[in-house]
């Protein structure tokens, strides 16, 4: 019945992260998958989702099923988090939020939205962006393409080409941004930039879709939502997928949320409705699990508080860490520049190497980290970051 089948090939980030796991190396260095990992190379497990774990615990609530679009409690906190509790698009009842598994959940249920209402729509993403945005797309259907975004010679945006390119874009085209931590790059749109694009975008008949899923890592958990608010501040109707898998370190937990503000509340309902038909089609409802953790934290000031100092404390660990690696590159490769450390934000920086010296990184000093040179600084540590900056002088010519 199945012989024909293809091998997988298997996925670039996850794969490579299995790889480093089986590497028997005790100097090994994983700069691979998108993971904060703390000074002393753990994934924490940070003390408010703790608390609020136990707090469930002692409650010993039952395990229904959670509605199809996921637990108020959440939706709603939600919706304050990213367009804070007075936004008059919150108030007026015009953004259909669901709970979903992941950021990667709802980026598809998304996507297999728009294939059935938008049937004739295409997405348009950066050049380069995450490998799976476009894989799970065009798994729904959708034809997906690209606009210019990183500029190798400069290490920062190619904002005219970008800007030209969705200025010619067919109505109802889906134009997928990255809220803020661009990956795989590490550079994003300044303040300036965003205006003039959502001016653009306001112009053109497009379906803006933001993914967020390194909220904090950027400048700061409200600061990393001003693309958001931005749009929702200028009327336009546009998705949002966001994850707390990085932010509340839960990985595995499948904490994320997908929100489309629409034009009206009556707009929203029958969003609501038709998103809710999409999810029912694929996994019928998400976690309560997840739900009871992130509503908690973001409800409960106590946690609330707490998750605030973890963000700031894991997000200056990174800057530290971007220095660290800046510094001891320039000191070992004198004249050349790599402002770029400091000037990209959120876990990832693109390095430039080549997928040969990527491979020479791997192979003969177990510095892992993907074959198109983005690294995860977050997988950087007091302990190891000058030996991978060596490794890495070493590889460059
Ligand atoms: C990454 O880009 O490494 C993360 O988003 C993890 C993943 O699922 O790819």
């Amino acid at each position: 019945m199945f012989q024909h089948l293809e091998p997988y090939a298997g996925d670039p980030i996850l794969s490579l992260n299995e790889a480093f796991l089986e590497d028997p190396r005790p100097h090994k260095v994983n700069l691979s998958i998108g993971i904060y990992f703390d000074d002393a190379g753990r994934i924490p497990v940070l003390q408010c989702v703790r608390d609020a774990e136990a707090k469930m615990l002692a409650e010993g609530g039952a395990k229904p099923y959670l509605p199809i679009e996921g637990s108020p409690a959440m939706r709603e906190a939600v919706q304050h988090l990213l367009f804070g509790a007075g936004h008059p698009a919150v108030k007026a009842g015009r953004i259909a939020t669901l709970q979903t598994i992941g950021s990667s959940g709802g980026l598809k249920v998304g996507a297999d939205f728009i294939k059935r209402w938008l049937p004739e729509s295409q997405m348009w993403m950066s050049d380069p962006s995450w490998d799976n945005h476009r894989a799970m797309f065009e798994g729904a259907g959708v034809a997906v393409h690209t606009y210019p975004y990183y500029d190798p010679a400069t290490g920062g945006v190619r904002f005219d080409a970008m800007r030209e390119a969705i200025s010619r874009l067919p109505a109802r085209s889906v134009v997928l941004l990255h809220a803020c931590c661009h990956n795989p790059t590490g550079v994003d749109l300044s303040r300036e930039q965003w205006r003039e694009l959502v001016s653009l975008l306001q112009q053109r008949e497009v379906l803006p879709y933001l993914d967020l899923a390194y909220q904090g890592y950027g400048d700061g958990i409200a600061e990393d939502a001003y693309a958001v608010r931005l749009l929702a501040d200028s009327g336009l109707v546009f998705f949002v997928a966001n994850s707390f898998s990085k932010s509340m370190s839960v990985y595995g937990e499948r904490a994320g949320a997908l929100s489309l503000v629409c034009g009206s509340a009556a707009e929203a309902e029958l969003a609501l409705g038709q998103l809710k038909a999409t999810v029912r089609r694929n996994y019928s409802s998400p976690g309560i699990h997840a739900a009871g953790i992130v509503s908690r934290v973001l409800t409960e000031p106590p946690l609330r508080s707490a998750w605030e100092a973890d963000v700031a404390a894991m997000r200056e660990r990174i800057q530290a860490m971007r220095k660290s690696l800046h510094a001891t590159l320039c000191a070992m490769k004198p004249g050349r520049d790599f402002g770029y450390f400091l000037s990209q934000r959120g876990m990832f920086s693109y390095t430039g190497l080549s997928a040969a010296q990527v491979d020479r990184l791997r192979e003969e000093f177990g510095v892992y980290l993907i074959r198109s040179g983005r690294i995860c600084v977050a997988g950087l540590n007091t302990g190891n970051v000058e030996r991978t900056a060596r490794a890495m002088a070493a590889v460059i010519e």
